[in-house]
């Protein structure tokens, strides 16, 4: 993945410092995406029988994307510690490296028993500080983030990210092993695209959304597109234009969203595509941490559809 370290060096204040761990997270999706795309023959759908630490069931594609990423940052010096969905706590890799990386290995694991998208989310973070890497050194403002993307399995194998500036993405193209700049400087449409919600969850949802988002539908009109995964679901908003949401709920009163491995990641590539991501008290990317695992209610997407719901 020489070339790519190379194409993503140049797009952006922060490509240089950020390329080789982005290079090498985006090999093991390609090893994870050929695991995804065999797992019926060989096995590897559902569970391990243990609950990660979000108390949710980890899935055996959960553990092999989860292992397979922090194996590809064990070899890159620059990477001081990972932080993963599926791990406890933070594992140092490399005591004098200057990164930190938080990624959600596999998002929306519940579409892998139906051959449904999924995807990678990842965060780079700036270390300042050596040795063993302690949780609070990860607690930092989206604002302050290095880098972030994902990598969508979908019908084409996209790695989407932004390192300090534009939005770009590239296709994985498997007959040359390699991945090709598809989408240059990709900016969301204000107008037009779909909204996307788990809509069930209505009847539970709390800060008036129910009537907000009635509101927002009877004034853009946008028609309704949900996958619920929310690397596949973003990529269209990014696309297509329209708003993602996932609002607190009498059940999950703080959101169902990862706060450092989904929220902050697609806030800071919806921003820089020059689109808008809110939580209940402002701006996603100006939340200041306070645990790891925390979660956040996460209204994204068109400034138009995000404003028409909020305001
Ligand atoms: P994960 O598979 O990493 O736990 O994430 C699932 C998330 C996210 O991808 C998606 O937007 C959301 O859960 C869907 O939740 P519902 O099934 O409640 O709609
Ligand atoms: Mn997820
Ligand atoms: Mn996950």
């Amino acid at each position: 993945m020489e070339s790519l370290a190379k194409a993503i060096a140049s797009l952006g204040p922060n490509g240089a410092r950020c390329a080789d761990a982005i290079a090498a997270i985006a090999e093991a999706c390609v090893s994870i995406d050929r695991s995804l795309r065999t797992a019926p023959i060989r096995g590897v759908l559902g569970t391990t029988g243990e609950t990660n630490v979000q108390g949710e069931a980890q899935q055996k594609l959960d553990r092999i994307a989860d292992e397979r990423i922090v194996q590809a940052l064990a070899q890159v010096s620059s990477v001081a510690a990972i932080g993963s969905e599926e791990r406890k706590t933070l594992e140092t890799l490399h005591p004098d490296g200057e990164l930190i990386v938080l990624c959600d290995p596999l998002d929306g694991s519940s579409n892998l028993d139906v051959a449904g998208s999924v995807g990678t989310i990842f965060l780079i973070q700036s270390r300042r500080g050596q040795g063993e890497v302690r949780e609070e050194e990860a607690l930092q403002p989206g604002v302050q983030a290095l880098a972030a993307g994902y990598l969508l399995y979908g019908t084409a194998l996209i790695l989407t990210l932004s390192v300090g500036a534009a939005v770009h993405a590239f296709t994985y193209d498997p007959e040359q092993n390699r991945f090709v700049h598809t989408h240059k400087a990709i900016r969301i449409p204000d107008r037009g695209g779909y909204y996307s919600v788990n809509e069930a969850n209505a009847p539970k949802w709390l800060d008036q959304m129910a009537e907000r988002l009635a509101r927002m539908k009877q004034q853009t009109g946008l028609g309704l597109r949900y996958v619920g995964a929310m690397v596949a679901d973003v990529h269209r908003t990014l696309l297509k234009g329209g708003i993602f949401l996932y609002p607190p709920d009498t059940k999950n009163p703080n959101g169902k969203l990862r706060l450092m491995y989904e929220a902050i990641p697609m806030a800071m590539l919806v921003e820089a595509a020059g689109g808008a991501a809110y939580t209940r008290t402002g701006r996603i990317l100006e939340v200041q941490p306070e645990a790891l695992h925390q979660r956040v209610p996460v209204y994204l997407g068109s400034k138009s559809a995000v404003e028409a719901l909020l305001d």
